[in-house]
């Protein structure tokens, strides 16, 4: 018997270690996981090193993502030498993805478990702690968790995701997630409600809601329909001070009561990641989005016009299938009128199972993906800075997260508007929001010092 980080005692043979790669959602099914583990006599531990069991929380996103994951399985093996009875686990998209071919084809692991089977971890664990190798990759129409509270491994206990939903029904057609992840499903919002709630209770400061498609989030029971706009209204009026984020709104059905509810709140965040992708219809056609680009800016507008504070922040493909120099300019274009504070962006990566792949030749050279995507990641760059700028001499409501990775005497926060900005702490802790005054900034950050 001994302690784990968690002060929980643990069996000899059951401490977990667990990586996360990937997005949000893997952060908080990593938490899911802790908790079915914990609920089972496992424990979590941060130190790889002592760990029992490894577990690899894995992204099938671009094929990059993938190779980083072979990678760190290899690289695992390692603590096998110290601890021959280390067991190593992939769960996640690319477990769901790649099925007992990680078992096969030379990975070297012992168990792989799909996004939607987390509930059998505890006994597929036993049998593997026994001996065997199991495999797990079933998708369920129904799983979201909605009653697991995670536990969460962040340490700053300021800001915590809560997961809304699961899957998605879009089927862009360069998009792994739907084939990893299974068709889209709401969780019960009064659990959603519940676990917010706790949160508050515990000294946290601001949730961020996550699904692959917020706007399309619906329920409805004997108490009636609740959409996303009203689950957003129902966080938000649990406590003023406690701020709301979402992620991720697909433009296709960012609808006008969205706006007005983000609006009418102050505490939830004026800040709105709306991926755009591309800026060019033909390619957004391509792409399956369901949106033309005029609609995208229509939607824009429509936000600038009830918020004309408010941050848009996007996700960009550059080089895929059958784009052209035109179309690559017309990206930039848009990236320009919409002025984006930040963005996420990629170079185009096939995925086998897509539509995209099945059907589409990949056929952009990979040194013309590479300069399309410089120049759009150039040009963000850019946009950010400008957008940073025009902060200078303002005050900003900032909640504190962390101390300054480089200067434990400043403070790192995030302003509403989800831009970090770093200060001297003079005495103030995490959890406290503050107002400060940006004085200078780079494209990535702002610098202020604290005002009354
Ligand atoms: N559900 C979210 C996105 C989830 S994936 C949405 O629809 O906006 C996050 C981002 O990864 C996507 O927005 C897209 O920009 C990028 N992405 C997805 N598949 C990709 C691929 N095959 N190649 C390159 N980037 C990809
Ligand atoms: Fe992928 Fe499109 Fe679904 Fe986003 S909306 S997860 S990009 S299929
Ligand atoms: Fe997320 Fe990667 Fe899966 S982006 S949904 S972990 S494929």
């Amino acid at each position: 018997m001994r302690y784990t980080d968690l002060k929980l005692i643990v069996e000899e043979g059951k401490s977990i270690f667990i990586e996360t790669l990937g997005c949000q959602m893997n952060i908080v099914d990593s938490e899911v996981v802790v908790s079915i583990m914990k609920e089972h006599g496992y424990g979590y531990t941060s130190d790889i090193k002592s760990a029992d069991i490894i577990l690899l929380n894995t992204c099938s996103i671009r094929d990059n993502a993938e190779h980083k994951i072979w990678h760190k399985i290899k690289e695992y093996q390692h603590f096998r030498k110290k601890n021959k009875k280390l067991k190593i686990g992939v769960i996640g998209c690319m477990a769901e993805r790649l099925k007992s071919r990680l078992l096969e084809e030379g990975g070297n692991v012992d168990i792989v478990v799909g996004p939607d089977g987390y509930r059998s971890l505890p006994a597929l664990m036993g049998s593997v702690l026994g001996g065997k190798k199991e495999v797990n990759v079933e998708l369920s129409v129904e799983e979201t968790y909605a009653e697991i509270t995670p536990v969460r491994l962040d340490a700053n206990g300021v800001a915590a995701f809560v997961a809304i939903m699961r899957g998605c029904n879009n089927l862009c057609s360069y998009c792994v997630v739907p084939f990893t992840r299974g068709v889209e499903r709401s969780r019960n919002p009064y659990t959603i409600i519940s676990e917010v709630e706790e949160l508050i209770k515990d000294g946290y400061k601001e949730v961020t809601l996550l699904g692959q498609n917020v706007n399309s989030f619906k329920w409805n029971d004997e108490r009636g329909d609740v959409t996303f706009p009203k689950l957003l209204a129902m966080v938000a009026e649990l406590s003023p001070s406690f701020r709301v984020r979402f992620s991720t709104s697909h433009p296709k059905d960012l609808s006008d009561e969205l706006i007005t509810v983000i609006a009418s709140h102050h505490n939830i965040c004026k800040s709105i990641h709306l991926p755009v992708q591309s800026g060019s219809s033909r390619v957004l056609k391509l792409m399956n989005r369901k949106y033309d680009i005029e609609w995208y800016m229509e939607r824009m507008y429509a936000i600038k016009a009830a918020m004309p504070e408010c941050a848009i922040t996007t996700d960009i493909i550059a080089g895929f299938c059958g784009e052209s120099e035109e179309d690559h300019q017309q990206t930039l274009a848009v990236m320009r009128e919409v002025g984006y504070s930040a963005a996420f962006m990629y170079k185009y990566s096939d995925r086998p199972g897509t539509r995209a792949h099945r059907s589409m030749e990949d056929d952009v050279d990979d040194d013309i993906k590479t300069r399309r995507v410089n120049e759009v990641i150039e040009l963000q760059n850019h946009l950010s800075l400008e957008h940073n700028k025009l902060d200078i001499g303002h005050v900003f409501e900032v909640l504190i997260e962390n101390s300054s990775k480089r200067n434990s005497s400043e403070s790192f926060g995030r302003t509403s508007h989800n831009k970090a900005v770093v200060f001297p702490s003079e005495g103030h802790k995490n959890g406290e929001f503050v107002n400060v005054k940006i004085l200078e900034c780079s494209s990535a950050t702002l610098k202020g010092v604290l005002v009354d």
